[in-house]
């Protein structure tokens, strides 16, 4: 561990961008894909309603911006801003359509192959989610979803497919998106459906469970195929202050961000810490765990922690603990500007988590989500987009002030580099990209790419590693 000062992003620190393939790729039925949990919601990550779904003219996710097809040419366009990195997912059912097969999809695995090749092709990194909400639709329905053990066979079957296949490529992985939101919304994540008050608590600490011991077997066993890879655990922790300086105010906002770090207290500390046992033992919780779960997970911790960070918010006295894609949802905090979807933009926020989780974990940090979802206008072909370009600086600025604290950060990925589909409300217009995608929120449009003002800014960063951060 280097406790040296430092005051400038390292050499080989990974620039880049993040996307999640149902968000991205389209081509939702084809080369054998089966259905996955994205295919079947309506308006957004939370109407999972597979009859409505199937009668829905226009599924945003199923053809998205057609990066299925057009992954070349937006690679391109990536290499060009300088990109050290891309991170992308699986789709899991372009590899096995119902999570259950023997042999996997050749078609689906090829996909990939085609498109780490290209990212090779250009010095870019590959940085792959296993699974971001693509779980196979059948795993649901039959097995009821991560609530069964069933499941962990399933999943470690694709998670060995998929190191075997690209052991050469891809040398960094994480097992799961978010799995904290676990927590908040354990319906998109472990597809925890039909669930409410107490079962619904115990399904999702058990489903939670399930998932641990899926995350660390997928660690041992990465490490095993493929030696130099480093497998982190991912997580979404924008961040929430009390709101004042009651002590009970203070303390229940300590409870509820303990909620999310539990995750982490598991997967990277590598033991239930023991007021989860406290919580579980007051809520009449019984999860089924054996000796051997508990001995996998202390022994095959994660080598890095991955977050998504994009804002923070604040929780008053009794409030009801909740959230969206976005993190916890409490009072708007009044020192605080709000982005067009009511998303509070706090940079400082950002360093404060950064000194947060490296003095809790004291394993390198990345953050692998960051990014601000803004309504854009094209005025004669061109896009300016000031206000994406303040968020990217205000939020390199605190990176760099967290490096200059002591903490170690591997590299940073823009929520999304390429405009998409968003997750939450699977809007089009709310646009995260450098790259505008000519599509509007009905499917209309050429879905030509445009580089945004902010495209050049990102490259300028990049070139400078970190260091030019000025706005022409
Ligand atoms: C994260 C997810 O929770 O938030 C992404 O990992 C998602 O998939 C991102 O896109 C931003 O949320 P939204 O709803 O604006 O797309």
């Amino acid at each position: 561990m280097n406790n040296k000062y430092v005051d400038k992003f390292s050499k080989d620190f990974l620039w880049g961008g993040a996307v999640a393939a149902n968000q991205v790729e389209g081509a939702w039925d084809v080369d054998g894909k089966g259905i996955d949990y994205t295919n079947y919601c309506v308006g957004g990550l939370m109407g999972y309603n597979p009859e409505k779904a199937k009668n829905t003219l226009y599924m945003p996710e199923r053809k998205a911006i057609d990066f299925y097809h057009t992954y070349p040419e937006d690679i391109k366009l990536f290499s060009e801003m300088g990109f050290k990195v891309f991170r992308t997912s699986l789709s899991w059912t372009r590899i096995f359509p119902t999570g259950e097969e023997t042999e996997p999809n050749e078609l689906g695995l090829e996909y990939y192959d085609h498109l780490f090749d290209e990212l090779i092709k250009y010095n870019i990194q590959p940085l792959v989610t296993i699974s971001h909400y693509e779980m196979p639709v059948n795993l649901i329905e039959k097995y009821g979803s991560w609530r069964n053990r069933k499941l962990i066979k399933f999943y470690l079957h694709y998670c060995e497919t998929i190191f075997k296949r690209y052991k050469d490529k891809v040398k960094l992985w994480m097992p799961f998106n978010e799995l904290n939101n676990m927590r908040r919304n354990p319906e998109y994540v472990g597809g925890i459906l039909g669930e409410h008050g107490h079962g619904k608590m115990q399904a999702i600490y058990q489903a939670s469970h399930n998932m641990f011991v899926a995350n660390a077997s997928a660690v041992k066993l990465c490490h095993e195929i493929i030696p130099d890879s480093k497998v982190g655990a991912m997580y979404s922790l924008s961040n929430i202050y009390p709101n004042n300086c009651d002590p009970q105010t203070v303390f229940e906002t300590m409870d509820c961000r303990r909620r999310s770090l539990f995750y982490g207290d598991v997967m990277i500390r590598g033991y239930y810490p023991t007021y989860i046992y406290r919580l579980w033992n007051e809520n009449n919780i019984h999860i089924e765990m054996t000796s051997d779960d508990l001995k996998l997970i202390k022994e095959n911790t994660n080598d890095f922690l991955a977050f998504s960070y994009y804002r923070t918010t604040t929780h008053e006295k009794g409030q009801k603990f909740f959230g969206d894609t976005g993190g916890d949802i409490g009072t708007p905090n009044p020192y605080l500007k709000t982005s067009d979807w009511g998303w509070q933009i706090d940079p400082t926020g950002f360093r404060y988590t950064l000194n947060e989780l490296w003095d809790r974990y004291q394993i390198p940090l990345f953050p692998v989500e960051n990014g601000l979802g803004a309504k854009d206008i094209v005025e004669d072909g061109k896009i300016h987009d000031p206000y994406r370009m303040d968020y990217l600086r205000q939020h390199v600025t605190a990176m760099k002030e967290a490096i200059k604290d002591g903490v170690s950060i591997m590299g940073y990925t823009w929520w999304g580099p390429i405009d998409m589909v968003s997750a939450g409300t699977f809007q089009m217009s709310k646009r995260y990209g450098f790259i505008y995608v000519d599509l509007d929120d009905q499917g209309n449009g050429t879905r030509r790419r445009i580089r945004k003002d902010s495209f050049y800014y990102y490259k300028q960063i990049i070139d400078s590693n970190g260091e030019n951060l000025n706005e022409k």
